[in-house]
């Protein structure tokens, strides 16, 4: 079955007292829009559509850095969730199958809902997504009989006894795409918000004789976002989840309460993560590495056997080859280390390529910048960097060569050579003693008089 997404994402947010438009705050590290794109995913859809609005260019940005293909399609004016709807028309035109529609602030939507929506669409030809309401507040209400939905009320439209089902729409909702918009073009908006509201849609079809029908949900599963309490609520939950997915899926975290994932964190089977690990966006971490405490990765991809930490910071490009180790108060940025390279303590490696078995020694930075431009470091095989070395790059420094440490290497180094880029060390015997023996001499003579 051919699937297109439709995701709301006009709406202002004016609650969340925010500039950035609502969408684009984060959860586990992205944006709220990419939560309901990567579960739209699920349906595997032939097209994506995303209604913008408010702070359409910024939202654009995002929806098409995370899928080129998607088509980004503005409403103007925000007249109502069937007219946010009906400015996908013709970017869907001829799209044979169904359309699914989603939000942009619901992000917690999975796709096995989404696929149980498209399985009931055998049976109804409109299927809405439903929950039943701890408190069902200002929901729209699914009204009911038996199996059949007859219509969606809005809760300011709502009679008394409407008003007491707890049955609520979570505005997902899957048509075929035909029958989808011929039934939008008839909304009116004639009702209490005086909107456009795409929830008519039902009580069009039933008036019609089409069928339509409702799959459930958790209510977790529907949590809009609305303001930055609930934001961060949301926050709260998600983390919750990512922990017990991650322990269910074989990781191995010390203390998970304490370790902070991005929506799309890999961590292996057998891959320990220790105390108060943040995990930003784009980061995989391979069966059997281990993440020491206090340690900050993002964009970062740590293999088989590595250990990081603690209090190391893998920022994005960081590419950890087995068995390499990355040890306190060391930075990688833009940098690949081969197998088994070691940069055990206080280091700087950005826009680099560090050999296998390469041994960088405590203190060692690569000066990458010049104030205008960033420049590589290459490190051969099995070379050895001494402790606080100074690699000015571009620089070369080949294989199982070395550097003496506090040197500045402003030019490559041969394989295999020594390099020593430091004053020549000069000694005075005998001469600190007496400088000594003179210092404290004038102290207590100043001290007496
Ligand atoms: C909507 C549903 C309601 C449901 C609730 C679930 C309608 C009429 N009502 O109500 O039945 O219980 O969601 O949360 O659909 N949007 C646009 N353009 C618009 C209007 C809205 O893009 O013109 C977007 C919003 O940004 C938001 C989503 O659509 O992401 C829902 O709009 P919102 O105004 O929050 O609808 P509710 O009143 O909450
Ligand atoms: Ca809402």
């Amino acid at each position: 079955m051919m699937v297109s997404l439709v995701i709301l994402a006009a709406g202002q947010g004016s609650r969340m007292q925010s500039d950035l438009p609502k969408v684009l705050h984060p959860l586990g590290a992205a944006p709220l829009v990419v939560h309901a794109m990567r579960a739209g995913r699920a349906l595997d859809p032939d097209s994506v559509v995303v209604v913008v609005g408010h702070g359409g260019d910024a939202v654009a940005q995002v929806v098409h850095a995370e899928d080129e293909a998607a088509i980004v399609v503005t409403q103007e004016a925000q007249l109502g969730t069937a007219h946010a709807v009906a400015q996908a028309r013709a970017a869907l035109a001829g799209a044979p199958g169904d359309v699914v529609v989603l939000y942009g602030d619901t992000p917690f939507i999975r796709g096995e809902t989404l696929n149980a929506m498209i399985a009931a669409r055998k049976i109804h030809d409109v299927v809405v997504l439903g929950f039943e309401a701890a408190d069902p507040g200002r929901y729209g209400r699914l009204v009911t009989t038996g199996d059949t939905l007859e219509r969606i009320v809005e809760f300011k439209d709502a009679s008394e006894a409407e008003r007491a089902i707890t049955l609520c729409n979570s505005g997902v909702i899957c048509a075929d795409r035909a029958t989808l918009f011929d039934l939008i073009a008839q909304v009116s908006n004639d009702n209490v918000a005086g909107e456009y509201y795409l929830t008519d849609i039902v009580a069009l079809a039933t008036a019609k004789g089409l069928s339509a029908g409702v799959v459930t949900c958790p209510e977790a599963e529907t949590l809009g976002i609305n303001t930055r309490t609930e934001l961060a609520q949301a926050e709260v939950t998600f983390q919750a989840r990512a922990r017990a997915e991650a322990l269910e899926d074989g990781a191995i975290l010390v203390a998970p309460e304490t370790v902070y994932f991005a929506q799309d964190t890999v961590v292996g089977r057998g891959a320990i993560v220790e105390q108060f690990v943040v995990f930003g966006p784009g980061v995989t971490v391979e069966n059997g590495a281990t993440i020491r405490a206090f340690s900050h990765l993002e964009g970062a991809h740590v293999s088989r056997g590595a250990v990081v930490g603690p209090y190391a910071r893998l920022r994005p490009g960081a590419e950890l080859s087995e068995n390499v180790h990355v040890g306190n108060f060391v930075e990688i940025k833009n940098a690949a280390l081969g197998e088994g390279a070691k940069v055990n303590h206080l280091s700087y490696v950005g826009d680099a390529t560090i050999g296998a078995r390469a041994n960088l020694g405590a203190g060692t930075v690569t000066c990458n910048y010049d104030g205008v431009f960033k420049h590589h470091t290459e490190i051969g095989e099995g070379a050895f960097i001494g402790s606080s070395t100074m690699l000015v790059a571009p620089v070369r420094v080949g294989a199982e060569a070395m550097t003496g440490s506090g040197s500045v290497i402003t030019s490559d180094v041969p394989d295999g050579a020594l390099a020593l880029g430091r004053a020549r060390q000069d000694t005075k015997p005998g001469l600190g003693k007496r400088l000594m023996d003179r210092l404290r001499a004038a102290k207590a003579a100043k001290m007496k008089g």
